[in-house]
């Protein structure tokens, strides 16, 4: 486990725990991204949030490395998502896999038609400097996509995508009529990405 883990654990667990906390009991929650706890795989995130969650919740996982069994399901972030009748779907550090805008912002819009609530987290590249201006880029010409939100950063940064169909502004994500709300954003210290966390929702 990497350093960001125990940064990112000390960011998101209160924040992510409240949320979990102020949902009615019986809630059904989807959590995108994560294995199963009992598989006892990258679940320190989780623990740590459920540590102060004492709501009783009927919590249900989905990633790609999932059995398919009760609330256990196998998942593909790339393909088109079918997770609808959720309370509240939370999908943290899963974004960044994605490969193409267009297709993530056609998977939003069906996560936020079919829950109530959907919350999940975008982080930008890895900053670099470019003619002396820090830069977020994927290095060795990685797909995967660019959030890229400066509204909310705290200085002037500058992105720097491989492809058409990697960078996501808050522009972007208004074209589709698809608003994010600031929950939490910051800058972790070790790789000096931002992450945000916020709450998704469409008009369509
Ligand atoms: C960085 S971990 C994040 C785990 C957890 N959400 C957290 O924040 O601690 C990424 C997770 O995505 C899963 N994963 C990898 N490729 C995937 C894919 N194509 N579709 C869905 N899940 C995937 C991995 O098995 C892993 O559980």
């Amino acid at each position: 486990m990497g350093m960001t883990d125990f940064e990112i654990a000390g960011r998101y667990t209160s924040v992510v725990g409240e949320i979990l906390n102020e949902l009615p009991v019986g809630s059904k929650v989807a959590w995108l991204g994560q294995k199963h706890p009992s598989v006892n795989q990258d679940k320190f995130l989780y623990d740590s949030i459920m540590s102060g969650v004492q709501t009783e919740l009927e919590h249900h996982f989905y990633d790609l490395n999932n059995e398919e069994f009760e609330t256990s399901h196998k998942w593909d972030v790339h393909e088109e998502w079918s997770i609808s009748g959720y309370d509240l779907v939370l999908g943290l550090r899963v974004l960044y896999l994605c490969d193409s805008r267009n297709k993530l912002m056609s998977n939003l819009i069906r996560a936020c038609n079919g829950n109530d609530k959907v919350i999940f987290d975008f982080m930008t590249g890895n900053p670099v400097l470019i003619n002396g201006k820090e830069t977020f880029v994927k290095k060795n010409n990685s797909q995967t996509i660019l959030p890229f939100f400066p509204e909310l950063y705290d200085a002037q940064f500058s992105v720097q995508p491989n492809h058409d169909d990697q960078v996501i502004t808050l522009k972007h994500l208004k074209d589709y009529d698809i608003e994010v709300d600031d929950i939490l954003t910051f800058r972790d210290g070790i790789k000096r990405r931002f992450y945000t966390l916020c709450e998704v929702t469409c008009d369509t």
